[in-house]
């Protein structure tokens, strides 16, 4: 067999391999991938961020589709905080990238009624599997109406808190 055709020959099998060898290594990055995203989306459900995030969540039982998931409400809190609405996440994260998103995650503070505490608590796994699905979504929507301050009624709808006067100062 001239030389030119036996490497030919030799080549073709050794292709066959390659291909073999990349079918059986590429599956594990993309269900790497797959997995976070879908935390992040089981995370966004259960840790209650469409509840506030995602309108007329609460009303539809959670029958709304991913589409329409997180773009924000104008819904306003009102309570010894002044007024805030639940911000479109789907544009916040837009704007952040993956670090930005761990380090402000890790820290965030914002005004009630928004469980920061939650988010602080999460591991960064999950705060990392949110970010991922929140990303996925895509930006969509408006921002939420701007925060007032204490003293200044924002127009219907609105949800108010009524506390009780302060209460004396604990021995
Ligand atoms: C009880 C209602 C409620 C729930 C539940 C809630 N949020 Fe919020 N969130 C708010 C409100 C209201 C604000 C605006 C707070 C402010 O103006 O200080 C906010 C603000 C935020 C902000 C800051 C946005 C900005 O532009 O400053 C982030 C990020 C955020 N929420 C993420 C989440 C995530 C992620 C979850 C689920 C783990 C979640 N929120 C659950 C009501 C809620």
């Amino acid at each position: 067999m001239p030389m030119r055709r036996m490497s030919a020959a030799l080549a073709l099998p050794a292709l066959v391999l390659l291909a073999g060898c990349q079918a059986i290594s590429a599956p594990p990055a993309v269900t790497a991938d797959q997995a976070l995203l879908a935390r992040g989306e089981y995370l966004v459900r259960i840790a209650g961020c469409n509840d506030c995030h995602t309108p007329n969540f609460p009303e539809r039982a959670g029958d709304v589709p991913r589409r329409e998931w997180l773009v924000g409400v104008p819904l306003g809190f009102v309570g010894p905080w002044g007024t805030t609405y639940a911000a479109n996440l789907r544009l916040k994260l837009a704007s952040m990238d993956e670090a930005t998103w761990m380090q402000y995650s890790a820290r965030l503070r914002t005004r009630p009624p928004m469980p920061d505490f939650n988010l602080r608590a999460m591991d960064a796994h999950d705060r990392r599997a949110i970010y991922r699905f929140i990303r996925a979504l895509g930006p969509a929507g408006q921002a939420a109406p701007a925060y007032l301050p204490p003293g200044r009624m924002p127009p219907p709808p609105y949800l108010q808190l009524v506390l009780p006067p302060a209460s004396p100062a604990a021995p």
